[in-house]
């Protein structure tokens, strides 16, 4: 038996979460059974698709059960193991929950090379969020060089990666963020040609500030938040223009739906200017994998693709974090360091 701490659902959100809706809870996890290895956890990834999970509303995927532990991606380092592919030492990801220590299947674990970059980048940069980058700009939206696109929640680990790489293929890349301080870093460190502060502006400023920054017009809106900013962007679309639609978070407690544009003036738009918009979840390309860390791997070591973290110290922190991540609280991925890291970071 191996001693967990884990956080349970304790009762469904209504509206915004609060840390009441969260517990810790102790207790045990038995021995591996045939193919299966446990884990003790080292990074847990928090994303904004957990606040879905909370819900019991009908999805893609299952909500959290009430009582359940919450669900999520986690790298660690396998202790035990009954899987021929995995030894005690090896660091894998995998759907640790957010819990200390996991019981997983060895086939749903992937090993992480600790040589290709620091283990929690298999969380961001170099994982889903990098992937989902990756396959929004490339499969959905199709970028070609010389095209503009506006990219939202612009420094988060989506956002960051989808700008860095519009950038590297030649496209004029707007961001919109929340605050001067992550601007600042989206043009300056990211290399990004503008970078609008959504915080700072109504919608009608927002779309003026987009028109100035995207002179020729906007042939992507790279999708991550919807509200005021996808009511600045639509106006500023050019014709034939792609909408990935990766994320709607400003929306995901309810907040501002009463206030939202309307469904006959959103139609309208896409009407006239043919746009295509296109929903993606990222669990539909696992075929791409491989392909995304041999081109962005080499990036992200070489320093053509930077990153930066958010980290909550232990799993008890992790409800505070959450909540926060979900007001703009992170810069960059959000983690929470569960255990130590063997390489000392
Ligand atoms: N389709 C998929 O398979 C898939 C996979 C991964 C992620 N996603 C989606 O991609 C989006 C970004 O995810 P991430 O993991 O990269 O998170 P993230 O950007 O690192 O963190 C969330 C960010 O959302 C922004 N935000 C929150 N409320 C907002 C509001 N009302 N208006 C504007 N921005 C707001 C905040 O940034 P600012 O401070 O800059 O406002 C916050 O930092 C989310 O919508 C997520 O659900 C989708």
């Amino acid at each position: 038996m191996t001693a967990c701490r884990r956080i349970v659902l304790a009762e469904r959100p209504k509206g915004k979460p609060t840390e009441d809706n969260f517990r810790l809870e102790e207790g045990e996890l038995p021995a591996p059974g045939e193919g299966q290895i446990t884990v003790r956890t080292i990074w847990l990834s928090l994303d904004p698709y957990m606040r879905g999970r909370m819900d019991d509303a009908k999805s893609y995927a299952e909500p959290v059960a009430v009582g359940g532990t919450m669900e999520g991606a986690g790298v660690g380092e396998v202790i035990d193991s009954r899987h021929p592919g995995f030894v005690p030492g090896d660091i894998v990801v995998g759907r640790t929950g957010w819990a200390s220590h996991a019981l997983l299947a060895g086939a749903s674990a992937r090993k992480v090379d600790p040589a290709l970059a620091p283990i929690s980048t298999a969380l961001g940069v170099l994982g889903m969020p990098g992937h989902t980058a990756w396959v929004g700009l490339n499969r959905i939206a199709r970028a070609r060089p010389g095209e503009a696109i506006v990219v939202s929640a612009a420094t988060g680990a989506v956002g960051s990666v989808v700008g860095q790489l519009a950038s590297l293929r030649g496209l004029r890349v707007v961001g919109v963020a929340g605050g001067a301080e992550k601007c600042r870093y989206a043009e300056q460190e990211l290399g990004f040609d503008a970078c609008l502060d959504h915080r700072a502006a109504d919608a009608r400023a927002l779309a003026e500030g987009i028109r100035q920054a995207a002179p020729g017009g906007v042939d992507i809106y790279y999708e991550n938040v919807g509200g005021k900013t996808l009511e600045a962007v639509l106006p500023n679309m050019n014709t034939f223009g792609r909408i990935p639609l990766c994320g709607m978070i400003a929306w995901y407690s309810g907040q501002g739906v009463a206030d939202a544009m309307r469904v006959p003036a959103l139609w309208r738009t896409i009407l006239v200017r043919r746009l295509r918009v296109q929903g993606f979840i990222i669990f539909d390309h696992d075929d791409s994998f491989g392909a995304f860390l041999e081109e962005v791997a080499p990036l992200v070591r070489k320093g053509r693709i930077r990153y930066r973290e958010s980290v909550a110290e232990g799993l008890e922190n992790a409800p505070c974090a959450f909540l926060k991540m979900l007001d703009g609280g992170n810069f960059g991925k959000q983690l929470v360091r569960v255990g130590p890291d063997p390489a000392g970071t």
